[in-house]
């Protein structure tokens, strides 16, 4: 007969358990940590993107978000969107008004954004899904400067050269891009904000915090809800 494996702390041999047997398949409930100082959505937000990040997720994982939203028709569109800044628990971006999220935003002005952050931590694999619908607000353009200004050279390239979504010839964007980089070394130009950068700022009126683990786990949601008098209903939410 042969001897049974000898488990060690080394082992990563994880489809089987210590006998080599395959582990018997169980079910849990993840739960999101709900304290008493969570009165508002905003203070769970922050500690949940700190957590991700102190556990090794890079601000482009953690900044970057995905952003949902719909036109009067009922079009949808998404795509991945940059964070500028968290300020006054408003999340703003910034977008050209060639774009599809532009032309939505003025027709609907709503959207969701979405944050998923999935990390390794105390032998944990962390999954975790922050929902937010908004409201957008455009923001004025003395203020939407500000944000220009602290745009990378090739953020501004971007907005001097692209027009989104207009079909392009590679080979003479490239020209033109490598042109205004020279331009620009030399003072030629400043690159001031073009009128088509637009500011948002996306209002939260509620969130939707799920957290699961790897494993044979059924997710916990957690749910804020404004209410007109400015506090938040608090709700958890089956899967
Ligand atoms: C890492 C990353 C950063 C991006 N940064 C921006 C940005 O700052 N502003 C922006 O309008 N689009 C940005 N985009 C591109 C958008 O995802 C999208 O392609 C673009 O806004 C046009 O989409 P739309 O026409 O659906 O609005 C970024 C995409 C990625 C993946």
């Amino acid at each position: 007969m042969p001897n049974p494996r000898i488990p060690c702390d080394c082992d990563e041999n994880k489809d089987t358990d210590e006998w080599g047997d395959p582990p018997e398949e169980t079910s849990r409930l993840a739960r999101v940590d709900l304290r008493p100082h969570h009165t508002t959505p905003y203070i769970l937000y922050k500690e949940w993107i700190k957590a991700a990040e102190d556990a090794g997720l890079t601000r482009c994982q953690t900044q970057v978000f995905s952003l949902a939203t719909v036109s009067r028709c009922g079009d949808i569109g998404n795509r991945m969107m940059p964070l500028r800044e968290f300020r006054n628990n408003m999340y703003i971006i910034t977008i050209s008004s060639y774009s599809t999220t532009f032309q939505h935003f003025k027709e609907t002005r709503k959207c969701t954004m979405l944050f998923y952050l999935a990390y390794f931590k105390y032998r944990t694999f962390f999954l975790r899904q922050i929902r937010i619908d908004c409201k957008v607000k455009r923001l004025c353009s003395g203020i939407t400067e500000l944000y220009h200004d602290k745009e990378k050279l090739a953020g501004k390239v971007r907005y001097e050269i692209c027009k989104s979504g207009q079909l392009v010839d590679w080979e003479a964007l490239k020209k033109q891009n490598d042109r205004t980089v020279i331009k620009y070394r030399c003072g030629k130009t400043e690159l001031k904000m073009p009128d088509h950068y637009v500011g948002y700022a996306l209002i939260p009126h509620k969130y939707e915090f799920l957290h699961t683990e790897a494993g044979d786990y059924i997710p916990d949601r957690v749910t804020f809800e404004k209410n007109c008098d400015c506090g938040w209903a608090i709700r958890r939410i089956m899967a």
